[in-house]
């Protein structure tokens, strides 16, 4: 009976397994969030760790997106101003699109109404303020879509589409100019002689080639176009690709065009991944000069490492006079191209003439970030700070004119950023977005408390709460605004600053001979507290609060029994003695019963959870 001892062992392994992962799953869900609650200097610690999700979101009631829970590792009041800009995706992002925050990560719009997006930036044109976006389908490394201009009110006024046939705009590049132009990248797929690539690949091999096109905003028209086949060779790419070049599914992506800008002078600044190069291209189409990679034309005046750039995203002139132009430099591509130590963002000042490259600043992450793929690069008007979004890896920094780290932001556990969870190509910060959205604020009403929103509302400094008395008011129409409403009579209840994306009211609990408020709206209000906008009148019966209390104490009595009632369970079970006694003698039926695996997995997943969640909203109420 040798066999019955292993597999006794082998279900004590099995248990022993089983106990140290639910006790490490109790220490990550409940012992360290106890921790960090006592100690919160851990709670960034314990935030890099996952403790709290790999990207965890924050739950509003009067709003059904989530928002980030962005965790704020390094902090200096100098960097408290502007609106975040980011396109969110990747695994951990139920439902991406663009999204604003404020500078302290507080959510301030988001939409999932375009699908798969990137390039989310503000942009001037005419004088006016846009938000403009990429939006398509999205292929392993580029996109086939068109680009969106979405006015103050949060409504689409203008589609971009390149321009040609079966041509399309690519996630990368959208950049209007000073002179209404739009610069724009193109993924275009072809065929090539890939003879000299080698491993088979015939002289009807596939590229991906890249184009980019300047249109003219007002009349549409195509102003110049510039092919990186046209110009530069495939087999002098860096990117290995066992599998590309072979199929027309599969074609080599061998330069990778990510950044477009224009100078005064006409000339394009392009960058290109794949080449580790950022060429200049005059509006005749010649190529100027090209700084870094194989064609490297200019000598490094510092010991390599202003030109050794790899991987690189988002060139652009800072200034045209100093010759300063910026880069995100990855030195990471994928797990094949994977052999440095950390991203960065680069100053290189050029001496173009005599055809010289000076790193002037470089900086990284906290902790050394190596973003495998996007990322971006901003000079900050007025203040000259330095913002860098991390690409691939959830977070953005902040960097004083010296080059000193201000703040760093993390939306995602760091630990596990080699996983992608979250990723937004580009993060930027504008100042001078001004939201006036369309619809208006939404109030919900749950448990006794009134929450509200603004989705894209950037002027509100108040939320005032208004009730009203009258019956009549059911009858007033969805969409009702202050004129429809002279009739009704409403009385002030309270009034809270704005703080965050959602406001809580405390619903007040009128003495049962007072008439009962039938009615609530919330009033937007501004800095001077002027009344924005209202949100619909929402009616409210007393009644359904304290049946939903009742839900509550049902649900928590259940929690409760469940949780007291297992170890009782396993007590009974483990005194085989007892158990015995009681199936020798009459059976009660519930001696049969275990509870099901579904009750136990969520009475364990909810407990913690909510507890955490009640922790971590706690900013949500703003009194
Ligand atoms: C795009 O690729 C197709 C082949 O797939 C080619 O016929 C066409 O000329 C290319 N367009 C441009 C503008 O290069
Ligand atoms: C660059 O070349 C100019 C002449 O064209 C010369 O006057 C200048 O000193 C040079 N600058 C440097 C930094 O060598």
């Amino acid at each position: 009976m040798a066999w019955i001892k292993h597999v006794r062992s082998a279900i004590k392994l099995i248990l022993v397994v089983l106990a140290v992962l639910l006790s490490l799953f109790l220490v990550h869900q409940c012992f360290l969030p106890i921790l960090a609650f006592v100690f919160p200097s851990l709670g960034s610690t314990f935030f890099d760790l996952g403790v709290y999700g790999l990207y965890p979101t924050q739950q509003y009631i009067s709003f059904d997106l989530l928002g980030p829970q962005a965790r704020r590792v390094r902090w200096d009041d100098r960097c408290d101003n502007g609106y975040l800009l980011m396109t969110p995706n990747g695994p951990s992002v139920e439902r991406p699109g663009p999204m604003m925050l404020d500078a302290k990560g507080e959510l301030v719009w988001m939409s999932d109404d375009f699908g798969a997006t990137a390039n989310l930036k503000v942009q001037r044109y005419k004088g006016e303020d846009y938000l403009t976006l990429w939006s398509g389908e999205k292929a392993a490394t580029s996109g086939k879509g068109v680009y969106f201009m979405i006015d103050s009110t949060y409504q689409v006024v203008r589609m971009v589409s390149a321009m040609g046939k079966d041509l399309f705009g690519d996630l990368h590049e959208f950049k209007i100019t000073e002179s209404g132009t739009a610069l724009l990248s193109i993924y275009n797929t072809t065929t090539a002689d890939l003879r000299g690539m080698g491993r088979g690949r015939g002289a009807n091999g596939w590229i991906v080639d890249n184009l980019f096109q300047e249109i003219d905003l007002e009349t549409g028209e195509l102003l110049f176009q510039w092919s990186a086949a046209a110009n530069f060779n495939p087999m002098e790419t860096y990117m290995t690709n066992p599998f590309g070049g072979y199929w027309e599914s599969i074609p080599f992506d061998f330069y990778h065009l990510n950044s477009i800008d224009k100078d005064s002078q006409g000339n394009y600044l392009i960058s290109s991944r794949h080449f580790h190069h950022v060429t200049c291209i005059s509006p005749a189409g010649e190529i100027l000069w090209i700084l870094g990679g194989r064609d490297n034309q200019f000598e490094d005046l510092s010991e390599g490492r202003a030109t050794d750039f790899r991987w690189q995203h988002d060139a652009r002139w800072v200034s045209e006079e100093e010759g300063i132009l910026t880069l995100f430099d990855n030195q990471k591509a994928g797990p094949l191209h994977s052999d440095a130590a950390a991203s960065r963002a680069m100053f290189i000042k050029l001496d173009i003439p005599n055809r010289t490259a000076e790193l002037v600043q470089s900086m990284e992450s906290l902790q050394g970030i190596l973003a495998s793929s996007q990322g971006s690069v901003q000079v900050l008007p007025d203040s000259e700070h330095t913002f860098v979004g991390w690409g691939s890896a959830a977070a953005y920094s902040e960097y004083d004119q010296a080059g000193e780290m201000l703040c760093e932001t993390h939306l995602g556990a760091s630990w596990f950023y080699w996983f992608e969870r979250f990723k937004s190509y580009r993060t930027t910060k504008t100042f001078t977005w001004r939201g006036n959205p369309k619809s208006p604020p939404q109030a919900k009403i749950e448990d006794a408390s009134l929450f509200v929103s603004w989705n894209g509302a950037t002027e509100v400094a108040y939320w005032a709460l208004e009730a009203s008395r009258d019956e009549a008011s059911s009858e007033i129409a969805v969409g009702a605004q202050t004129e429809d409403l002279r009739s009704q009579r409403w009385e002030n209840i309270d009034i809270i600053p704005k703080a965050g994306f959602e406001g809580a009211f405390d619903l007040p609990s009128l003495p049962s001979s007072e008439r009962p408020f039938t009615h609530y709206r919330v009033a937007a209000l501004d800095k001077e507290h002027a009344i924005l906008r209202y949100s619909d009148p929402i009616g409210y019966d007393e009644d359904s609060t304290e049946s939903s209390t009742l839900m509550i104490l049902f649900k928590l009595f259940l929690v409760v029994g469940i949780l007291a009632g297992v170890p009782l369970m396993f007590k009974f079970y483990r005194s085989g003695q007892s158990f015995r006694s009681w199936s020798n003698t009459q059976k009660p039926v519930w001696a049969d019963w275990t509870p099901p695996s579904s009750y136990l997995r969520r009475a364990h997943r909810s407990v913690p959870s909510e507890w955490i969640k009640m922790k971590w909203t706690g900013a949500r109420r703003p009194r």
